[in-house]
């Protein structure tokens, strides 16, 4: 057995289709007949449709049929449960009443037999409303009905009373705006029926869960419902959960008996497939006379929509990260007239993260303690909300390490101090941190007669490197070639696997698929040494497996022949694998070092270099994975410098609602320098890959690490993201995120 495989970098298998157009997404698919929808969305917030003038629609040229709350099926809620698998975030169904709890709510849906003509129908679609006055932000949900208690409160000590009277303190707030995930395929869903069964093309992180929900929505057996995704154009937590869209569409494929695809268009990606909510973080903090934490509170209230509760768990990290014996962490939420809130990358610890880092380096400048010291002194041995060792932690290490190739300890520690011709020098840090989690999950694992291995599981790959690690594993195991393994992800009739989210995927999967590996194997070493085998005197125990041949006391026969021998298609392994136990808190570490450069004189600021240290465990594919450190830390500064939803006040409106107006960094905005360090220890603790997940955790922090930089050159402690070079400019009002 090899294992040079697992750790090396080789590209993606499924590169070449992606280049030459041969992947098919969502929308890409036109089954016979195949009908298009388009949505009407409301123009208000908050209130209720009144009336429809669907006249000039009807007579338009190709329609089919036009849905909407007075014509549209019986269907059923989804319970939206995770543990069931059938959870969705919006929980009330598309055309459910005539109410409106958010501006782009669909409240029609054309049919028609191009996408032009069902584009042009639905423009003539005229609705009249009642509208009532809609909450746009969170200070007006605050203000009329205040907040609601979230999940994931944690309470240790005593933090008010060590508070007050500590040798050092500050009681500071941030915000953060909403974020919208933009991907970039929209949101699509093709949906075609037969009799009572149901397939739909969906851009889907989570085709499972999507099939169960769908299931409950139209009342028929999951095995009933065939959903598939086996290429999405990323999706960063909005593809996790089945959006309305999916529901309308696979309803008007059956109503008017053809298959019907409908896309999101870009405007509504920001109002009916989710979002990051908007958040306000109070964070108080105390040391003693050696700058020790003492005393920790972390509260944030989280926008979320009149339909559900969705709770941005912003203190998620803040309970293990520090050692400190009294600390609070509460959650609340506040309704607002705004779609329903989802993940987003590192959900709770981005935004969580941006504050509880920026206010650790304002509580080590008020101790007076380098912020890389202060870290070092207060980072956590153990997990004291849990009350559990970590399974594997180096955040000392990869603080270090990262500090070192960084070249913090040349920082001139006095604001603005550090120049460079025209520009002033910031030098800011932060940590970072993640959960590690692993779920349950079956795997299928076929070698075959034709000198292939063949892999099935139902979890997805959405661009991160899923189908090449999951290769990795079986020629780990086999010693297969990777071009002789076949990867088919992404479709509810293979074996289940688990969301492509959570950065769960690879300490999930990899598990599955070894153990599915090795009971084909078996049944192959079985083969082996039955009667008409080639070592049928041999026990099969003493078989080996190596190089894709079977080896007995010095003789080796190849696999493929075993299974000719017996005129045999394939030897075949079907594993089910349990999630995580809870001997030990799982989580990754982290560090990020940023230089940004302030040129006053023309107001222009950069991020000129960044270096993170990442502690995921074993590093699978060492290509694929800083491909995601280096991609969050491009989020990272997204949330930092550009991101922000923003909602006209007076009527809950998101206004730059497009890829010109929202703006997410491009190439000209990417450091010239990113330097990204991988740890790689093993966290045999965790599964046998030792592998802990890496999609997420890059972004967490970053946000932190430029806004402490921005201070270190300018002074300017800017706690309301994003970090607008308006915010730091003298003389000039500060321009207002929603
Ligand atoms: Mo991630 S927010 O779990 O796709």
């Amino acid at each position: 057995m090899s294992d040079s495989i697992i750790g090396a970098g080789p590209k993606r298998i499924d590169g070449q289709r992606k280049v030459t157009g041969t992947a098919l997404y969502a929308a890409d698919h036109h089954p016979d007949n195949m009908a298009y929808g388009y949505g009407v969305f409301s123009t208000i917030a908050r209130g209720s449709v009144t009336g429809l003038d669907l006249d000039a629609a009807r007579q338009s040229p190709g329609v089919i049929d036009i849905f909407h709350h007075d014509h549209f099926p019986d269907l059923h809620r989804s319970p939206a449960s995770m543990a069931q698998g059938n959870k969705v975030e919006e929980t009330r169904l598309p055309f459910e009443d005539n109410q409106v709890h958010y501006e782009g709510q669909f409240v029609a849906l054309v049919v028609a037999d191009t996408f032009e003509n069902a584009r042009a129908a639905a423009r003539k679609v005229g609705v009249s409303y009642q509208r009532d006055d809609a909450i746009a932000n969170l200070d007006q949900g605050v203000k009329a009905h205040g907040t609601t208690s979230g999940s994931g409160n944690h309470e240790r000590g005593d933090a008010p009373a060590n508070f007050d009277g500590a040798a050092h303190s500050i009681d500071v707030t941030y915000t953060t705006p909403v974020e919208t995930h933009n991907p970039m395929e929209m949101h699509a869903s093709v949906a075609s029926w037969e009799g009572d069964r149901l397939t739909i093309y969906e851009s889907s992180q989570g085709v499972v869960q999507q099939r169960n929900a769908l299931a409950k929505i139209f009342g028929i057996p999951q095995g009933y419902v065939r959903v598939e995704s086996p290429f999405i154009g990323s999706g960063f937590g909005a593809k996790l959960w089945m959006w309305p869209h999916a529901v309308a569409a696979s309803a008007a494929a059956r109503e008017t008996g053809r298959p019907v695809q409908l896309v999101v268009p870009r405007q509504q990606m920001f109002t009916t497939t989710g979002h990051r909510p908007e958040t306000r973080q109070r964070l108080r903090l105390a040391t003693d006379n050696n700058g020790r934490l003492v005393s920790l509170r972390h509260e944030s209230i989280n926008t979320t929509s009149f339909t559900d509760q969705y709770v941005e768990t912003c203190g998620s990290v803040t309970k293990s990260l520090y050692s400190c014996p009294n600390l609070t962490v509460s959650h609340e939420t506040t309704q607002v007239n705004r779609g329903t809130p989802t993940s987003m990358r590192a959900p709770g610890a981005a935004p969580g993260l941006f504050a509880l880092e920026s206010a650790i380096d304002e509580m080590a400048h008020a101790a007076g303690v380098d912020p890389l010291e202060f870290r070092m002194n207060n980072y956590a041995d153990r997990d004291e909300s849990q009350d559990l060792d970590f399974s594997s932690n180096h955040i000392r290490e990869a603080t270090e390490k990262a500090a070192e190739k960084f070249g913090w300890h040349d920082r001139n520690p006095e604001v603005g101090s550090m120049r460079d011709g025209h520009e002033i020098v910031g030098y800011g840090m932060a940590a970072c941190n993640w959960e590690a989690i692993k779920r349950e999950c079956e795997a299928r694992v076929s070698l075959r007669a034709d000198g292939t291995a063949y892999v099935t599981c139902a979890t997805q790959d959405i661009g991160t490197g899923t189908y090449t690690i999951i290769a990795q594993a079986v020629s780990d195991l086999t010693g297969l070639p990777l071009e002789k393994i076949t990867v088919r992800l992404g479709d509810t009739s293979y074996p289940e696997g688990p969301v492509s989210g959570g950065s769960w995927v690879t300490a999930t999967t990899l598990p599955a698929v070894a153990a599915a590996t090795r009971e084909a194997i078996e049944e192959l070493k079985g083969y082996a040494t039955s009667d008409k085998g080639d070592f049928a005197d041999a026990d099969s125990d003493s078989l080996e497996f190596e190089d894709g041949q079977l080896t007995h006391n010095g003789q080796r026969v190849n696999y493929v022949d075993v299974l000719k021998g017996q005129k045999l298609a394939s030897a075949d392994g079907h594993a089910h694998t349990q999630g995580a136990d809870d001997r030990y808190s799982y989580r990754s570490f982290g560090a990020h070092f940023v230089e940004v450069r302030w040129d006053p004189g023309i107001s222009s600021l950069r991020v000129a270099r960044v270096v993170s240290a990442i502690d995921v465990g074993r590093v699978i594919n060492s290509m694929t994975a800083r491909n995601q450190v280096e991609g969050a830390i491009v989020m990272g500064l997204g949330m930092a410098h550009f991101e922000a939803t923003e909602y006209d006040a007076r009527n809950a409106r998101p206004v730059n609602n497009d890829y010109a107006e929202y703006v997410v960094p491009v190439h000209a905005d990417q450091p010239p320098e990113v330097d990204v360090i991988l740890l790689d220890y093993p966290d045999l603790e965790f599964n046998e890959f030792g592998a802990r997940g890496i999609g997420e955790i890059g972004i967490t922090g970053m946000a932190a690490a430029v806004a402490n930089a921005v201070y270190h050159a300018t002074g300017k402690r800017v706690r309301d993201l994003p970090i607008f070079k308006e915010k730091l400019m003298d003389n000039i009002p500060a321009v207002q995120s929603a």
